[in-house]
């Protein structure tokens, strides 16, 4: 595990984005993962600004999105579908069919099956839930599962039911398994704020813990953790 203490969240995402289009440049037919979420936006912003100062060719890679919500349609303005072609197709001009999307009327294996045709995720970007979440698998969930419905803790309602205003927030999605994710050749999680630290503390104390899915990914040999300087106020690093 590599992780990278940045001193600040502009830092941070700079970090990720770096990362991220570095591989896409030395390799523009690259699998990649994304996630969404508020964590995410200033990296999609830093990632559309930064191919429109210094374009690199995108049209060949391909990109499975990581979950969806379910009991919403996929156009809804909060489905991340909507979050993704707002913030990254539309600002590149990428084309739609260079995306998948956690197919919320097929399940998912179709999903799994898309994503073992293309070869599999080269680089799988991650957010962090307060409670220790990865993709939508919530606390409790098997170190081998794979894409499926799913059920949100009221934690995980409750950090995201703003962006559904007076709307009804959703109480399933469709995501990606922690053994989906663990497959991915490369993982990048981003955890900014303080609400990320006190999981950001428990992951790096703790190893395969289904209380907090995000220390599984510790086994992984692949995996890089970015953290602005709030997400690693409570760590203590002993160098
Ligand atoms: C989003 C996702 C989630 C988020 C996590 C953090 O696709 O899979 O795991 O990464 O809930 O969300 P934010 O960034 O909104 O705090």
């Amino acid at each position: 595990m590599r992780i990278i203490l940045s001193k600040s969240t502009e830092e941070a995402v700079d970090a990720v984005t770096t990362i991220i289009l570095d591989k896409l440049a030395s390799r523009p037919s690259m699998v990649l993962g994304l996630a969404t979420g508020r964590t995410m936006e200033p990296v999609y912003a830093e990632w559309v600004s930064k191919v429109r100062a210094n374009p690199i060719k995108m049209d060949k890679a391909f990109f499975f999105m990581l979950d969806e919500y379910l009991g919403i349609d996929e156009n809804h303005p909060s489905s991340f579908k909507s979050y993704i072609k707002d913030r990254l197709i539309h600002p590149l001009n990428l084309a739609e069919s260079q995306f998948a999307f956690p197919p919320i009327h097929l399940g998912g294996e179709y999903y799994e099956r898309l994503i073992k045709e293309a070869g599999g995720i080269d680089l799988q970007l991650l957010g962090i839930g307060v409670n220790g979440h990865i993709g939508f698998n919530e606390p409790g969930s098997s170190v081998k599962s794979r894409t499926r419905e799913v059920e949100l803790t009221p934690e995980t309602m409750e950090a995201n039911k703003s962006h559904f205003g007076a709307g009804k927030m959703p109480s399933k999605a469709l995501s990606m398994g922690i053994g989906s994710i663990l497959e991915g050749k490369e993982l990048l999680m981003l955890a900014t704020g303080k609400s990320k630290a006190t999981a950001i503390k428990y992951l790096l104390n703790h190893h395969d813990d289904e209380s907090c899915p995000a220390t599984f990914l510790k086994s992984h040999p692949h995996f890089t953790l970015v953290l602005d300087p709030d997400a690693a106020c409570r760590i203590s690093l002993n160098i």
